[in-house]
């Protein structure tokens, strides 16, 4: 079918945390590639793409850092959008599901099937918290794991052994909420049967699809479609989300993977009003790119959910890539195993189309791949500097010094073979490239380029336009030679720029400049084009266009993943030991195990402050705690403190104290506290308050 426009969607991120380099090369930037292609080749196109605002992994984290839903929303969205912004992902829209366009779109998507009457009332059995009076999604359930007796499994994993779980499997099952029992209770909720489009789906997927869709895509759709669909409850319990648009449904949110997908088209309606087009004209290409844990979303549940509204269209491809890992292991934001986007940004600026490069060079098309700061050095040193950005540099190079720093003429009487192989290894490859990017085959593309600016390293020395330029005062004619071969790498060059462009815009861009053409030229018509670079026309001095990396500086990032992760291993045990010393009074033994060494870049990352105690107080229900509102200087904060023991309030007020300013803010019996007053555990156990020998000035820097 030929397609009058496309509509590129790349999965919407949960704005639960930052993202990390596994995303981008699973999703993001293979989605970039082709919607830059597709520009350049001046299809009507809209790339969408927006935070995924609800769920149980946004309630997690609220949960975790002490803070509402809404300010983890916040949050990361904001590092998220940044982060993509600077990678030069370019979104011609990135939206939020907590927009009122959104929450507005999907209920009225979900009343639509609700009239037609295809939803299934039907009253369940779920786990009840009834101090928190809510319902307990299965990751808010904690207990030991059967498996492995880790006394924090959740209820849907144990994240200690892996094991997936269900709530009835865990011993001493507790609400993550409140601590208290879980209890099972009757809930209501609608029901989309999915079993009733298993035909349908059998029909347009395995029929339809088996040649056109990725392996890993197809290969998992069939297995679900064999294993047979049932009906999927399309709501939840809780008071974060798209509220339920009917009468009777008081505490009830549309379910996540309802709405998130649904959040495509809202972004569409926030971009264009011509938003229909996009999604309700049959000649629309849609193309949903994503990360292999979302296919049955978008291949099974969202195109039945398409369908049974009817007015939409139906997605053309879902290429989804596999995972990424790192350094070996798997990608695990809990223990702090990724290389976080807004991190590398950070830590090499201006390197962005060196990281789009390897992850593209690299990417899980197929198969689980690993990314290594070693393999990073590597395709960056051997292949962009070696190959691209040193043919680039040489052409310019010699063109100055050979033909006055002007683009030379191509003289035809004396064009050989070699020039002519050149010329249409330049056509050859602009068709390959092509055709892969079509068919998602990105690395095979960007194989494709490298290996271009390869043949062209190698047609300048066997050419040597250097040695000829010692002929010339004997034989002037050879100015021919050294004008034809630096003509063609010129164009070449101009080649490169059009190729690369959609794969290393920031590159393309900074080529144009050295070319001193306008970026109309990287249009994909000019592409297997020789007469890019007008004859005579000065060109500019040349820039590097990449540079090395260095051994020290993979050397760090390699020592900052293994840091980062003791770092989540000791907070880890730190927590369970604080959860320990809530419970236990046992008697404190002298600590004569010494910690590991740290660096003073470690030591610098605490941020230590003189306080002075203005109010303390016990808190309820915690003999061990006093809550505590320190006076910093610069702010006044409320502390908890596990020295109830210890330390009458009466007594202490007044007191000046060091405190820990910068620990991430935790909440205790339901108070927040931002802070650690720092200790000293005496032998028979008791605490003592490590104070400043004389007055100090209140935020005065320990150092
Ligand atoms: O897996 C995820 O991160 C989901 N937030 C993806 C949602 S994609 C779409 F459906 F919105
Ligand atoms: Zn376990």
């Amino acid at each position: 079918m030929d397609f009058k426009r496309i509509l590129v969607t790349a999965a919407l991120p949960y704005a639960n945390g930052p993202v990390h380099i596994g995303h981008l090369a699973g999703c993001y930037l293979p989605a970039d590639i082709y919607v830059r292609y597709q520009r350049a080749q001046k299809r009507d196109i809209k790339f969408v793409c927006g935070s995924d605002e609800h769920g149980v992994p946004i309630t997690i984290r609220a949960m975790k850092e002490g803070i509402t839903p809404q300010d983890v929303v916040d949050k990361y969205n904001a590092i998220i959008k940044d982060s993509f912004e600077q990678m030069g992902i370019s979104f011609d829209i990135y939206s939020r599901t907590s927009n009122k366009i959104h929450h507005e779109t999907s209920q009225a998507f979900f009343k639509k099937l609700y009239d037609d009457g295809l939803f299934e009332e039907k009253e369940s059995e779920q786990y009840y918290d009834e101090e928190a009076k809510v319902f307990l999604a299965d990751r808010y359930i904690l207990g030991t794991c059967p498996v492995c007796a880790n006394e924090n499994a959740y209820g849907d994993q144990c994240e200690k052994c892996g094991s997936s779980l269900s709530p009835e499997q865990l011993i001493n099952p507790r609400s993550a909420l409140s601590k208290a029992v879980p209890v099972k209770k009757k809930t209501k909720h609608w029901y989309f049967p999915l079993n009733k489009y298993e035909q349908w789906l059998k029909e347009w997927i395995v029929e339809g699809k088996k040649d056109e869709w990725k392996a890993n895509v197809y290969g998992q759709c069939k297995s679900w479609l064999d294993n047979g669909l049932q009906p999927r409850a399309m709501t939840r319990d809780s008071n974060w989300g798209v509220s339920v648009p009917l009468p009777d449904a008081e505490g009830k949110v549309l379910y996540v993977w309802f709405d998130a997908p649904i959040g495509y088209i809202s972004a569409t309606k926030e971009l264009t009003p011509m938003w229909s087009d996009y999604w309700q004209q049959e000649d629309t290409k849609l193309v949903h790119f994503i990360g292999k844990d979302n296919i049955v979303f978008h291949c099974i549940i969202f195109p039945a959910m398409l369908k049974a509204h009817g007015k939409y269209v139906l997605p053309d491809n879902v290429p989804a890539n596999e995972f990424l890992n790192i350094e070996g292991d798997k990608v695990s934001t809990s223990r702090n195993w990724a290389v976080w986007v807004h991190e590398y940004i950070k830590d090499f600026p201006e390197q962005q189309d060196v990281l789009r490069y390897v992850l593209c060079a690299n990417a899980p098309e197929t198969k689980d791949n690993d990314f290594t700061w070693k393999d990073f050095q590597d395709r960056t040193n051997s292949e962009l500097v070696s190959i691209f950005g040193n043919f680039v540099n040489r052409a310019f190079v010699l063109m100055h010094k050979l033909c006055n720093g002007k683009v030379p003429k191509l003289h035809q009487d004396v064009l050989d073979d070699a020039d002519k192989a050149l010329i249409q290894d330049i056509q050859n490859a602009k068709t390959n490239v092509e055709a892969d990017i079509e068919n998602y085959k990105f690395r095979d593309a960007l194989y494709e380029i490298i290996d271009l600016a390869r043949k062209g390293n190698k047609y300048m020395q066997d050419k040597e336009p250097w040695i000829v330029a010692k002929s010339l005062a004997e034989n002037p004619d050879n100015q021919k030679l050294i004008d034809n071969c630096l003509h063609l790498c010129l164009q070449l060059t101009a080649n490169l720029a059009i190729l690369i462009n959609p794969f290393l815009p920031y590159t393309a861009k900074k080529m144009c400049g050295m070319m001193k053409v306008v970026d109309r030229m990287l249009e994909w018509e000019n592409a297997g084009k020789l007469n890019l670079l007008n004859v005579c026309y000065p060109l500019k001095a040349p820039e590097l266009l990449f540079r090395k990396i260095e051994d020290d500086e993979i050397k760090a990032q390699v020592e900052k993943l293994h840091a980062n992760l003791v770092q989540s291993q000791n907070a880890a045990k730190k927590m369970e030991e604080t959860q320990q010393n809530a419970t236990n009074n046992a008697d404190a033994t002298p600590d004569v195990t010494q910690k590991a060494e740290i660096t003073i870049d470690d030591f610098m990352k605490i941020d230590l402050r003189v306080a002075t105690i203005l109010h303390a107080e016990k808190v309820e229900k915690a003999d061990k705690l006093l809550k505590l509102e320190l006076d910093l200087g610069f702010e006044k904060r409320t502390v908890v403190s596990g020295i109830a023991q210890h330390h009458k309030p009466e007594d202490i007020i007044g007191k000046q104290v060091t405190v820990v300013a910068n620990l991430a803010p935790r909440k205790m019996k339901g108070i927040e506290s931002k802070g650690m007053i720092l200790m000293a555990q005496n032998n028979d156990g008791r605490l003592i308050f490590v104070s400043p020998l004389e007055t100090a000035d209140n935020g005065s820097d320990v150092k």
